[in-house]
């Protein structure tokens, strides 16, 4: 058999598996074959571009593996066409996540946003040299949350269940699905009850917030202070809000402007934000929306950026000021948790990273099942997975004690 036989055969097995609905083809009628021809051949057309030996970046492959985490390199490379800035196309998924949608817009996640597991390792890893460690744990949260544990597909917009599920059916919300990875009191994202359920809009007025409280220098002392007056304004004005461990992600978001955001040895300056979270300033103090994309002659940074840093930047940012977990049950009736999880009346006392990475851990392994349950045959299969990839990160790094998943944390 000819190779590209082989492959066009190989790739046939594949999509029958992913998607059983395939075996069905002879039964379809001439207007169903077209439609699912149609549809398949987008399928199939939808990935990142590949990564050459000419423009290697860190080195990182379409395989879920490492690459060599040796940063400064430009991105994009002069002269690598694949991955130029382009707008997104019609109907592509973009998100409330600026750093995967301008990854995106350049061609190192599929432009269409419907993104897999093991492009979230590579892009992270080529664009941000984001440490392989954290990037395999956000990608895992990515997926495991909001996306499809068998195809390990996931939109980095909204709904897209029909590209990205096996199995079709139940809902697959994609990352701007609420109270999972998505959550209240973010930078330039609206709450989901106070925006009419968008909560992944890039909001000028918030930015235009976040600006002047840093005074165009994003810096971890601002963020600090912009994070703790976002969780107020959220908590005195949104009846719905929720504040979970797994906020704490929301920190090393946060961190993200001043480690993974400045060129090589430079600052996390306005230029530099505006340009990844696509704010346009209209010269009069308000701010619109472009695509968001990586700033003209930007280098990422030189050393990976670890599970451990962001632990350190989450620690450093919540203890710099301290705010409660919890819910308001109705307006302005705040209700602070209590977790096995060191959160006491809704305080959490960390001591080091390591008591972060922990709580980390166990929000996410106990996040899980909510998005698969009733729609994956043998969930135990597909929690053993994620379990499988998460725990030995925790406890070799941070000697976290393994985690079942799907134990609620509250
Ligand atoms: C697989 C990897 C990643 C996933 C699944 C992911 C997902 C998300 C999600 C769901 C949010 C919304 C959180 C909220 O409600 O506030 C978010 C926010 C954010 N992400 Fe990512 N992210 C990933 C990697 C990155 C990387 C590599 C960057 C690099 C710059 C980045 C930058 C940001 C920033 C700055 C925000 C805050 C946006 C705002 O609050 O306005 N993310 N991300």
């Amino acid at each position: 058999m000819q190779l590209t036989n082989f492959i066009s055969l190989l790739s046939l097995i594949v999509a029958v598996t992913a998607y059983p609905f395939m075996a069905n083809y002879d039964k379809m009628t001439e207007v169903e074959k077209r439609e699912f021809t149609e549809t398949y051949r987008r399928m199939a057309k939808r990935s990142a571009a590949e990564i050459s030996s000419k423009y290697p970046y860190t080195g990182a492959k379409n395989d879920g593996l490492p690459g060599t985490q040796v940063g400064n390199v430009l991105v994009p490379a002069v002269g690598d066409t694949d991955h130029q800035y382009q707008d997104p196309p019609a109907g592509a998924f973009r998100g409330p996540c600026p750093g995967l949608n301008a990854a995106a817009n350049h061609g190192f996640l599929s432009r269409d946003g419907i993104v897999t597991f093991n492009e979230l390792v590579q892009a992270q890893q080529n664009v941000y040299n984001v440490g392989y460690d954290l990037a395999v744990v956000l990608a895992t949260l990515g997926v495991g949350l909001d996306g499809d544990l068998i195809t390990t597909k996931l939109s980095l917009g909204g709904d897209a269940t029909s590209q990205t599920s096996a199995l079709g059916g139940s809902r697959e919300g994609g990352l701007a699905t609420h109270n999972k990875f998505e959550a209240d009191a973010s930078l330039t994202r609206s709450d989901y009850f106070l925006n009419n359920g968008d909560n992944y809009s890039f909001n000028g007025t918030l930015f235009g917030f976040m600006t002047t409280t840093c005074n165009k220098v994003f810096d971890r002392a601002c963020m600090t202070k912009y994070r703790a007056q976002r969780y107020e304004q959220s908590k005195a004005d949104n009846g719905q809000f929720v504040f979970l461990p797994t906020a704490l992600l929301l920190y090393g978001a946060s961190s993200f402007l001043y480690e993974l955001m400045p060129t090589n040895g430079g600052g996390p300056d306005f230029a530099t934000i505006s340009t990844f979270f696509g704010a346009k300033d209209n010269g009069d103090g308000t701010y619109s929306h472009v695509p968001e994309r990586i700033p003209d002659n930007w280098f990422n940074r030189a050393s990976p950026y670890t599970l451990t840093d962001v632990n350190n930047e989450i620690n450093a940012q919540y203890l710099a000021s301290p705010v409660l977990f919890g819910f308001n049950a109705g307006y302005q009736n705040f209700l602070a948790l209590n977790t096995t999880t060191g959160i006491v009346n809704g305080k959490f006392s960390p001591n080091t990273a390591n008591d972060v990475a922990c709580v980390i851990q166990q929000a996410v392994l106990a996040a899980i099942p909510s998005t698969i349950q009733g729609f994956i045959t043998s969930p135990l299969t597909a929690l053993a997975g994620i379990a499988g990839r998460i725990n030995p990160i925790f406890s070799q790094t941070f000697g976290c004690p393994a985690v079942t998943a799907g134990v609620p944390l509250v």
